[in-house]
Order: structure tokens, then C-alpha cells, then sequence
């Protein structure tokens, strides 16, 4: 398309005419928006961006490292993986009320991210991934914040910068999507779905531990592989795994077991707004579920969330 080709080409030169010799920051998530945002200042001013990716160890498995793989290997930008699992475990621990494990987390963050930035010293421009529905939604004011989303207009108070770029803020989803494709973006990162900011601690109900957090990884990580090869990946809106804080009665050979439940949510939506829950096939629910309690120590029993939003929300917590 005409229209696109040039778009990235035109934001690419203008890019470079704006940022000339100076230095350019960004906080890296692994999101579609940000790496396409990164990848597009990266092909206008390579290693004069730094990219800041905060691994808070509430990923999903691998994703650190492929993030880090994307950003290293292919393109060329400073990419700065900060390792931060063990401090974030430690600052979550004991903690089991919603708001207040994402207030932890959206603060450990900037803490991080502001201890990083200085070591680069000054930087002239700081680059965000807002795209054009961010823009209207942040304009319209919602009146009622329901949760609390950290990652959307935290940062900038905190580091030293002269000026924000937003190559994206004119951009709808789908177009953000295929200029990541014309910028060469692994398919695997333009359509990712979407993963909140404060990531497993809020698909974890309750206190989060690192072994909880394995536990959700292998589990979210067997439904994942087994949606796509359903090759239902790409028309369910969003879906994944969560640890209830429950456990429950179940049997082993001879043995009784005393162990979590899991629960699966897929759903399908237009506007995350409003989503309902996705009619998976029982074929694929059947092979999930018997792979996660066969393959994930600690889990006996595997749940379906057949909710709507509302008054269910899409994540747990
Ligand atoms: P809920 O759970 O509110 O989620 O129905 C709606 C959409 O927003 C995502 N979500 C978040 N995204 N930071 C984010 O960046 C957050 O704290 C957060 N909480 C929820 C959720 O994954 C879904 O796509």
C-alpha cells in the first residue's frame, strides 16, 4: 500500500532531519507499539537511541529473551536488558491486594528506569508508542478509573529529557501493525496480543511468588502453543492463562493431591472495552487442559472463565 510505504519512509527522514546528532530514549516493553515506535527512530538514528527494557520477571516465558534476541540481533539501537526479577519478587512478596501490587510495580518500574537513564546521562528526546486511540482516550477523561494503568503516561516526570517523540500518535492499531511489518518486525512481535504493563502479577490472584510465576509461565505457555496450532492465534481477541489462589482435592496413582487450579480465559472483543468469552473448540480446552496438569507440577485442575466484560474485566486482578 502506497499510503504506508511512504508513511514509514516520510517519519524515517523526518525523524532524522528532527533528532540530527542528539540522543534519544526509550522504555522498551515488548509491546507492538513501543518496538515499532523503537525500530522506526532506530532506522533513523541507530545507536543514538538507547532502549530500556525492564525485565520485572513477570513476563511470559521467553519473553525476555526474545525481546532481547529482536532488539540485539536485528536491529541496530543500544539495548539496555535490565534484570530486576528478584528485586521486583521481593518488593511483591506478602502482597495480595490488586491496586496496591500494581502501585508497587508501576513505581519499582520508573525506579528502575530512572536509575538506568542517568547512567546514559542527557537525552534530548524520550519515545513513546502512543497511538491514535490512546490520544482520543486520554482526551476524552474517563471519568471512573477502574484500574489503574501504570504504564500509560507514567514516565516522563521522572527522567531528565527535552522533548517527546511519538512517531505512532497518528496511527490506528492495524497500521501501527503493518508498518512493524515493513520496518521488519517478526510477524511474532506485530501481533502479539496485547500483555498489561504490571504482566503475570495481576493473572496471579493474590501474593505472587516465583514459583507461581513459573507455575503460570509452563501454563500459559502450553495454551498459548496449543491456540496457535489450532490456528486460532490470531481471531481470538486475547487470551491466556491465570493461577487462582485457589487449590483443591485431586488424585495422583494412588495418591491424593492438594494443588492449584488454573483457570483459561480467551475472549473476543473489538475495543477491550466490552469482550465476550470466546466459544473454543472442547477439542482444544480437552488437550490444554490434560497437557497443563500432566506437564505443570503443582496443578491438578484446570477452569474455563465463561464470563463476559462486564462484569468480569479481561485480566484477573
Ligand atoms: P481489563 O482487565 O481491564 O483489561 O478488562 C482491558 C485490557 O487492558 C489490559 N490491561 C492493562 N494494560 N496495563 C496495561 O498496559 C495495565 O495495568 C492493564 N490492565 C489491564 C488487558 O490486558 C486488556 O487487554
Amino acid at each position: 500500500d502506497w499510503k504506508m510505504d511512504s508513511f514509514t519512509e516520510q517519519s524515517i527522514k523526518k525523524l532524522k532531519e528532527k533528532i540530527g546528532d542528539k540522543k534519544v530514549l526509550c522504555a522498551l516493553s515488548g509491546g507492538v507499539d513501543s518496538s515499532v515506535a523503537a525500530v522506526m527512530i532506530s532506522k533513523a538514528v541507530g545507536k543514538q537511541l538507547t532502549c530500556i527494557f525492564v525485565d520485572h520477571g513477570l513476563l511470559r516465558k521467553n519473553e525476555g529473551d526474545e525481546v532481547e534476541k529482536i532488539f540485539t540481533e536485528q536491529f541496530d539501537v543500544n539495548f539496555v536488558r535490565v534484570n530486576v526479577q528478584q528485586r521486583f519478587y521481593d518488593k511483591l512478596a506478602g502482597v495480595s491486594e490488586p491496586e496496591a501490587k500494581r502501585k508497587i510495580i508501576g513505581e519499582e518500574f520508573i525506579r528502575v528506569f530512572e536509575e538506568e537513564a542517568k547512567k546514559i546521562g542527557t537525552v534530548e528526546y524520550l519515545v513513546q508508542g502512543t497511538i491514535y486511540p490512546d490520544v482520543i482516550e486520554s482526551g476524552l477523561g474517563k471519568s471512573a478509573v477502574i484500574k489503574s494503568h501504570h504504564n500509560v503516561g507514567g514516565l516522563p516526570d521522572y527522567v531528565d529529557f527535552k522533548e517527546i517523540i511519538e512517531p505512532l500518535r497518528d496511527l490506528f492499531k492495524d497500521e501501527v501493525r503493518k508498518a512493524g511489518l515493513e520496518l521488519g518486525i517478526p510477524e511474532k512481535l506485530v501481533f502479539r496480543q496485547p500483555f498489561p504493563g504490571p504482566g503475570l502479577a495481576i493473572r496471579i490472584i493474590g501474593d505472587v511468588t516465583e514459583e507461581k510465576v513459573k507455575i503460570i509461565q509452563e501454563a500459559d505457555a502450553i495454551y498459548r502453543e496449543e491456540i496457535a496450532n489450532a490456528g486460532l492465534d490470531r481471531s481470538v481477541g486475547q487470551y491466556f492463562a491465570a493461577l487462582t489462589n485457589m487449590r483443591s482435592v485431586g488424585v495422583m496413582g494412588d495418591e491424593r493431591t492438594y494443588d492449584y487450579a488454573v483457570a483459561l480465559r480467551a475472549v473476543t472483543t473489538t475495543d477491550f472495552m466490552t469482550a465476550e468469552a470466546a466459544e473454543l473448540p472442547w477439542e482444544v480446552l480437552g488437550k490444554v487442559s490434560s497437557r497443563i496438569v500432566n506437564e505443570v507440577k503443582h496443578v491438578n485442575r484446570v477452569l474455563y472463565d465463561c464470563t463476559g466484560k462486564p462484569p468480569a474485566t479481561i485480566e484477573f486482578e
